[in-house]
């Protein structure tokens, strides 16, 4: 459940569809769900098996079961850590300021500009948001210094399906607007003459950032798992978990996109424009944006844990610090480095990186950068390195049948690291 609640998070509901909208829609969704459901289970089921078999951290457990140079892929992850969780905490805090808008009413209204000018004037204030990604980053460090394993659970096992069933109620409303189904025609007739290598390199990194992988998120985890775990079952449930909330997500916000006339390619403020519109055309309108920026908020604090628990696992295991003072240090480090993301919506707007501005710059790094990075390492550590030892704890000793290993050695060894070398080299 903790594992699903760090899959499921802003990458499903805030970055899915403004990526697939910014993309071509129906030809980015296709590409995403084939990377998906070959690399992404793939390298998903490496990182539990890394995981559990070493029982450490990302840099501990390639140092244990290895050595030499691969411990510096686990670095990769501790600092993929880092640069996401900076960006990631600044976006869940605009969340969290949703969450009050909605209440103050500030939102009820359809007019595309209105809620344009809202959300362009709130973030780009140089105090509110960054007030805001401060109140998460502080959560985030209190369920850390708690422990990942009881609130996290217990909260993923309730709110997770309450979130998959407010989708499932938002899609109904979304799908119904007068003129919703342009919407849906984009997101699911594929064209693919639309497809360039910004389409492959975007589904690529988006199916990474979405199902937490390339960075030892999931490998954390998987070291706490105990060794009656189905890690097969396991794999497969989170990966349909995941993109099952990241469909629904563009059911809800696509249609409504064409339907109110907002610009598919509006970037990261598309949820954050046209889901006020949906509710503004609800009975009730309030209660459901306020439940549904609640929810998202927790979505994401599910997410961000696990994000910082790599980086915390490293100073606690490896360094011997204490828990407490590992997830103070390092939440106020990020904290600092999510400032300059937040400032780039507003007065530091001119300053960019690569044509980019500094959020979107720094998720470029981690998620089209990082994270293919060390899945293709990962894919190459389990496929040639420890392949006997990986299958023997992927079955649990044999245990658990999987009939399917000979293709998860022959994508770990072949398909995961050309295909995600090529798209990545070709990204760049
Ligand atoms: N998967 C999370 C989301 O979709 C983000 C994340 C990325 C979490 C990488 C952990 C590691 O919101």
């Amino acid at each position: 459940m903790a594992a699903s609640g760090s899959a499921v998070g802003l990458g499903n509901i805030w970055k899915f569809p403004y990526m697939a909208g910014e993309n071509g829609g129906a030809a980015f969704f296709i590409i995403y769900l084939a990377l998906v459901f070959t690399i992404g289970l793939s390298v998903m089921l490496c990182e539990f098996v890394i995981g559990r078999a070493a029982q450490r951290n990302p840099v501990g457990a390639y140092g244990i079961l290895k050595g030499g140079a691969w411990k510096y892929v686990g670095f990769l992850g501790v600092a993929a850590g880092f640069i996401i969780l900076s960006f990631y905490s600044v976006v869940a805090g605009w969340a969290i300021a949703y969450i009050f808008k909605s209440v103050s009413g500030l939102l009820a209204t359809s007019d595309p500009a209105a809620l344009g000018a809202l959300f362009k004037n709130f973030t780009a204030d140089p105090w509110e948001p960054i007030l805001y990604h401060g109140i998460f980053m502080a959560l985030t460090v209190a369920v850390i210094i708690g422990g990942v394993n009881g609130g996290i659970e217990r909260t993923s096992k309730i709110l997770m399906p309450l979130l998959f069933l407010l989708l499932v109620v938002l899609a109904v409303r979304s799908l119904t607007l007068p003129g919703a189904m342009a919407g849906l025609k984009f997101y699911l007739a594929p064209d693919f003459s639309k497809v360039t290598g910004a389409t492959l390199n975007g589904a690529l990194s988006q199916a990474f950032f979405s199902l937490s992988l390339g960075m030892g998120a999931l490998m954390t985890y998987g070291s706490y798992l105990s060794r009656s775990v189905n890690l097969i079952k396991t794999t497969m449930l989170i990966t349909l978990c995941d993109t099952a909330v990241a469909f629904l997500a563009g059911l809800v916000i696509l249609p409504a996109v064409f339907a109110f006339s907002f610009d598919p390619s509006a970037g990261p403020g598309l949820v954050f424009i046209t889901l006020p519109a949906v509710f503004a055309k609800m009975p009730l309108g309030i209660v459901f944006a306020v439940l549904f920026f609640v929810l998202l908020s927790i979505a994401a604090l599910t997410s961000s844990v696990s994000l910082l628990e790599v980086v915390v696992a490293y100073f606690v295991d490896e360094r011997g610090w204490q828990r407490r003072r590992a997830a103070t240090i390092g939440g106020g480090v990020i904290f600092l480095l999510g400032i300059p993301s937040s400032l780039s919506l507003g007065v530091w707007s001119g300053f960019t990186i690569g044509g980019k501005e500094f959020l979107s710059a720094m998720d470029y790094v981690g998620s089209n950068i990082l994270l293919p990075v060390g899945g293709i390492a990962v894919s190459l550590f389990v496929g040639w390195v420890i392949y006997p030892r990986a299958l023997d704890e992927a079955t649990g000793g044999g245990a658990h049948r999987f009939q399917l290993a000979p293709v998860w050695r022959f994508i770990c060894r072949y398909v995961a690291p050309i295909a995600v070398g090529w798209i990545l080299v070709s990204g760049l």
